[in-house]
């Protein structure tokens, strides 16, 4: 006979435990744990043997990937979607997950059977956004039904190419006593998916809610489970939103897309370096740099405000970057070029709402920070591309060649770059540093 048993399970590290304990013994976080449900069945006494295959048994069907046509979209997911897969798109509420789907599904529904599981709107509601987005395809069908049973025995039954599940945290499973959303019925719902996706063949899209602290909210287990996690995020200007592809297991990561919410829901936005490139200002504090986002070389502005403190303790203001690396970067410069930026405040910021990382964009902090300071603009359609080391040495950067061939493109002219840094023929003038105190011939002193 199958006996239910009653175990906690940490939504972060997935310990398990008999009775409910504020922190987790294993990871140390508090009130992660979960009740679940375990039904044990007697074992039968003769369990059949897996069947064992050498590589050269294994063939590989060469599935080809399902295309949407909205080229933003399939190059994130690593050249449209891959057949069998499960996917899971996350996001802050209100951020366009629904509208994104929505218009996939239809630019898939043109060549694909797809059934899109609106958990959480009536399929009025869907209706409503689909005349909005102009959505129009026949071999689109919709259900509102969020009995996740009733769900997987339609797609086994009607074997579509791809369901979509918005959201998954709004499904339930008929039986369960746990609630919907809760972490154990998260876990049973991506493991019945993930045997859906795997053992029929069809690829399955979940929407997944974000927690306050920006990340997919649920078992940490669920992102090692789906094969690829997507977040779709929103800039501060320009109404844009970017796909960013976090874990692709049939793609590169970091890999983004650019879309900007319109009337008409989302636009793909190709060219996003001639917006940000718009946006520019050319003034003193500003400087230009460019650094690789997934396959993509990005022009960014690097803006930076220092001004004389009136306070003990000078302020340190940064978004879109570091602020470590902005204090080292002025630390640098206070050392070796024997300017005071300790007794200033130090403010600074990446165009556009831009979030960057990496070293790479050393050279166009160092540079922004100079600017300001001496209150005199930089060369004009100059791009800075440098690390700084802590001895004040400007070392050379990565992926360089797709960096210059992208500033070509939009008419930069010079490159401010390291002296051992190769660059292979390129139209731009290059004027190259060896340590940061070289940096001062881009300026007039008096
Ligand atoms: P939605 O896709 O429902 O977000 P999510 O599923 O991530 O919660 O998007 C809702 C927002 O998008 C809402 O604020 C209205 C806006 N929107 C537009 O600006 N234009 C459109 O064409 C659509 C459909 C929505
Ligand atoms: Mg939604």
């Amino acid at each position: 006979m199958a006996k239910t048993t009653i175990s906690y399970a940490c939504s972060s590290c997935n310990y398990i435990s008999v009775k409910w304990l504020g922190c987790c013994p294993d990871c140390s976080e508090w009130n992660t744990f979960d009740e679940q449900e375990k039904t044990k069945t007697k074992s039968p006494s003769i369990i059949a043997a897996s069947t064992l295959h050498s590589l050269n048994d294994i063939s590989l069907e060469n599935q080809p990937r399902i295309m949407s046509g909205i080229d933003e979209w399939d190059r994130v997911l690593g050249g449209g979607i891959m057949p069998s897969s499960l996917l899971v798109l996350t996001g802050d509420p209100g951020i366009g997950k629904s509208t994104l789907l929505l218009q996939v599904c239809n630019a898939l529904a043109q060549k694909n059977n797809i059934f899109y599981f609106s958990t959480e709107e009536s399929i009025h509601q869907v209706k409503q956004r689909a005349l909005r987005l102009g959505c129009n395809s026949e071999l689109l069908r919709f259900s509102d039904n969020p009995d996740l049973g009733a769900i997987t025995s339609t797609a086994e039954q009607h074997q579509p190419s791809a369901i979509i599940i918005d959201s998954i945290q709004s499904c339930f499973i008929p039986g369960s006593q746990s609630l919907p959303g809760s972490v154990g019925q998260l876990r049973e719902a991506i493991f019945q998916l993930m045997r859906l996706a795997k053992e029929k063949g069809i690829t399955v899209i979940i929407t997944g809610h974000i927690t306050k602290e920006g990340i997919i909210a649920g078992p940490k287990t669920l992102e090692h489970m789906v094969d690829g996690v997507f977040y779709l995020q929103g800039e501060d200007q320009w109404n844009t939103r970017i796909l960013r592809a976090v874990k692709n297991r049939f793609g590169a990561i970091n890999e983004i897309g650019f879309f900007e919410m319109g009337e008409h829901g989302l636009q793909e936005v190709s060219n996003i370096n001639a917006h940000l490139l718009d946006d520019i200002s050319h003034e003193s504090g500003a400087s230009l740099i460019s650094i690789m986002e997934g396959s993509r070389p990005l022009l960014l502005e690097i803006q930076a405000l220092t001004i004389q403190s009136k306070l003990a303790m000078p302020q340190r203001v940064v978004s879109g970057i570091d602020h470590k690396q902005v204090i080292l970067i002025a630390a640098i410069l206070e050392k070796y070029l024997h300017i005071k930026l300790s007794t200033h405040d130090v403010f600074c910021k990446v165009s556009g709402g831009f979030k960057i990382k990496g070293s790479s964009c050393d050279l166009g902090i160092a540079l922004a920070l100079l600017s300001s300071y001496f209150q005199q603009p930089l060369p004009e359609k100059t791009i800075a591309l440098g690390e700084i080391s802590l001895t004040g040495n400007i070392k050379p950067v990565n992926q360089i060649n797709l960096l210059v061939r992208e500033a070509e493109k939009f008419q930069i002219k010079q490159l401010l770059v390291a002296k051992q840094q190769k660059i292979e023929k390129t139209t731009c003038a290059i004027k190259t540093f060896h340590h940061v105190y070289e940096l001062l011939t881009l300026f007039e002193l008096s």
